[in-house]
This record gives C-alpha cells, sequence and structure tokens, in this order.
C-alpha cells in the first residue's frame, strides 16, 4: 500500500508508520513538528515537513503522489489547553482537518483512517464502553474529535471516501527505538517513569474518593504496537471491501487504576515512586475502558499486548535508553 500518515512525526504515527515500512508498505509522512520529531520518522519514509492546514502543500503533495490511503494522527491534544483555548483546538483539529479531507476528496485517495478518541463519549455511565454509547464530550478537545468524525460520515456519503474512525483508549509502551515524548506530557506512564528517571520528585494523584475500589480513576492502556497493527488490519480490511465507515473503540476490555498502574511501575522500575494525593480534577470519569467486541467481532483482531508489567517495561526501556527523549543528550 502507498499511504500518507499525517502526523506520522509523533508518538503513535511515527510507530505506524516504523511497522507500515516493516510490513513492506511504501509510507509518506506530513508532519510539521509542533510535536513530532524529525528523528522518529521512518528513515526510508518521503517527509514532507508542513501543515496539513496548508492547501497549496496539500496541492504538491497529492499532484505528486497517488496514494491508497491517508492515516490521519495529526492533532494538538491537550484536554486542559483545550478548555482555555478553543479556538486553537477548532483550528488545528477540525478546520484544517477540513482542508485535508477537501484535498483528499479532488485527488480521489479512496481510503482515510482516522485517529479518534475516547474523550467522544465525555462522562459514559455504562462500562465498558460501547460504540454505541452516547457522545457527549466534556472538553473542546472531545469535541474536535467528534465533530471531525461528523464530517467523515457526510464526505464518505457525498464523496464516496471510505472511511475508519478508531477511538483510542489510553495508548503506552514503545516500539524500538520510538517511544513517548511530548514536551507538554499529560499522560499518567511516562509522568510516572519521569519520577522513575529522578526528573520529578513525585506524581500527583487527583482524586482517591472515586466509586473504585482504591478510590483512584480506572483507564483502559494499550500497547502502541498493538495500536500500530490494528491501524494495519482496518486499512487492509478496507481496501479488501470488508469493512466500509465503520468506528471502532480500541482498548482491551480492562482497565488499571492510577494507583495499579504505579505499583506496576515500582515493579518494573525498582524505584519507590513517591505519591502525593490531590483534589479531583473537572472533567476526569471514575472509569473509561472500552469495550473491544467489535472489533474482535468485525476486524477479527484483539490486542496481544495486554500485560500492564509488559507495556510499562517497555516504555521504561526507552525512557532509560532516551532519558531526554528525542533531544540530542
Ligand atoms: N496518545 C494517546 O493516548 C491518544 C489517545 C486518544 C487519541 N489520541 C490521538 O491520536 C493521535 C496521535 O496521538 P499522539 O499521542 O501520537 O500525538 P503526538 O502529538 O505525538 O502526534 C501528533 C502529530 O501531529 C503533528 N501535527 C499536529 N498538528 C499538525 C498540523 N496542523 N499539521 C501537521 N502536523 C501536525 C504533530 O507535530 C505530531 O507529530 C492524535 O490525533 C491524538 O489526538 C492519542
Amino acid at each position: 500500500m502507498n499511504v500518507l500518515v499525517i502526523g506520522g512525526a509523533g508518538y503513535i504515527g511515527s510507530i505506524t508508520a516504523k511497522c507500515m515500512v516493516d510490513d513492506g508498505h511504501r509510507i509518506s509522512v506530513l508532519d510539521n513538528l509542533s510535536s513530532g520529531h524529525k528523528e522518529a520518522i521512518p528513515s526510508n519514509a518521503l517527509f514532507y515537513c508542513g501543515d496539513y492546514g496548508d492547501a497549496s502543500l496539500l496541492e504538491d503533495v497529492f499532484s505528486e503522489r497517488r496514494f491508497d490511503a491517508i492515516m490521519h494522527f495529526g492533532a494538538i491534544s491537550l484536554v486542559g489547553e483545550s478548555v482555555v483555548n478553543p479556538a486553537l483546538y477548532f483550528e488545528n483539529n477540525v478546520a484544517k482537518g477540513i482542508t485535508l479531507l477537501n484535498a483528499m476528496v479532488k485527488y480521489k485517495v479512496p481510503n482515510f483512517v482516522f485517529s479518534s478518541s475516547a474523550a467522544v463519549y465525555g462522562e459514559p455511565e455504562q462500562q465498558p464502553i460501547t460504540e454505541s454509547a452516547k457522545l457527549e464530550p466534556t472538553s473542546p478537545y472531545g469535541e474536535t474529535k467528534l465533530a471531525f468524525e461528523k464530517a467523515l460520515k457526510w464526505y464518505s456519503q457525498a464523496y464516496d471516501l471510505n472511511y475508519c474512525s478508531l477511538r483510542y483508549f489510553n495508548a503506552a509502551g514503545s516500539v524500538d527505538n520510538l517511544g513517548e515524548d511530548h514536551a507538554s506530557e499529560s499522560h499518567l506512564i511516562p509522568l510516572v517513569l519521569q519520577v522513575a528517571l529522578g526528573k520529578r520528585e513525585s506524581i500527583s494523584i487527583y482524586g482517591n474518593d472515586y466509586a473504585t475500589a482504591d478510590g483512584t480513576c480506572i483507564r483502559d492502556y494499550i500497547h502502541v504496537k498493538d495500536l500500530a497493527k490494528v491501524h494495519i488490519v482496518s486499512l487492509e480490511q478496507m481496501i479488501n471491501g470488508t469493512i466500509r465507515n465503520e468506528i471502532f473503540n480500541l482498548g482491551t476490555n480492562s482497565g488499571f487504576s492510577v494507583l495499579q498502574i504505579i505499583e506496576s511501575a515500582r515493579r518494573v522500575t525498582g524505584h519507590a515512586i513517591p505519591v502525593q494525593f490531590a483534589p479531583r480534577r473537572a472533567g476526569d470519569p471514575a472509569v473509561l475502558i472500552a469495550a473491544n467486541e467489535k472489533c474482535k467481532q468485525m476486524l477479527k483482531w484483539e490486542p496481544a499486548l495486554g500485560d500492564i508489567d509488559k507495556i510499562i517495561g517497555d516504555a521504561w526501556s526507552w525512557h532509560q535508553k532516551f532519558p531526554n527523549g528525542y533531544a540530542p543528550s
């Protein structure tokens, strides 16, 4: 397959691009490096450095090459920042995304895989969350993901494009020399590992009075290698006609509390990882677990690397090897 990976210098995009190159696919990456890293792009991928909202760059890219598909990982994704600056989020994740879709339609790229998020559900009452759960985002970030999914639905009907929207829960882990390096880190596992690396003194736990066994929030963690694989599986099935315009939750059908994650990180790193308790944060649901039955049924796929010590162990190996991330040491 000949695939344009938007956001392929970022965490999940670069690892998916690598896995696709390893499987023999031809990959081009378009990324403005706002949160990605040039070093993470596969060396044999063609790299377009620029913005997916830049219509004239897209003209150049699409008139130069024919693609079987676009995988769109590009986004800014800090929930808290999106509440303070929704304009930035709607501009980048929706308005620029529409520029990308319009170029894709013009050049008749037939398939589109979108990185959506559990944030489209907000705070659902039913767990695990199925794809048909109510869509009530509680942040502008979640709203941008939902708005783009809606655009995809209407574009697919009008312009005959086949899309797949993959709603990730929490990605973690690493693959070979590729890992998670965000300048503004908001994800629990890399933050906990920063404590083990000596980069922060302790980890804050926001709320220990939730209605869960140990009082802390529960989330569903999926290994980034599993995420990469399911992108390839979905695209293959789109291209061979098995699926058309589908939405899937990507998770493990199980979850770990914040304290369980810290316990696992203590086992893996041998570090005491001190914690401090802080009040709940607004908009943090007690539990977010993905139902993965639809994935199993339709894609015949389920995560292979569900063991939490393995997920955290792989993240830890990468952070130990690259304590400064992609920055030169
Ligand atoms: N990491 C998670 O656990 C998680 C969970 C749910 C959803 N997602 C979604 O998955 C996708 C990938 O997440 P990630 O953690 O790899 O993020 P990331 O920030 O590491 O990667 C995003 C990439 O997109 C690029 N980008 C952003 N805006 C751009 C623009 N206008 N033009 C060109 N490039 C642009 C960035 O430079 C970066 O390389 C995002 O869409 C995110 O919202 C991630």
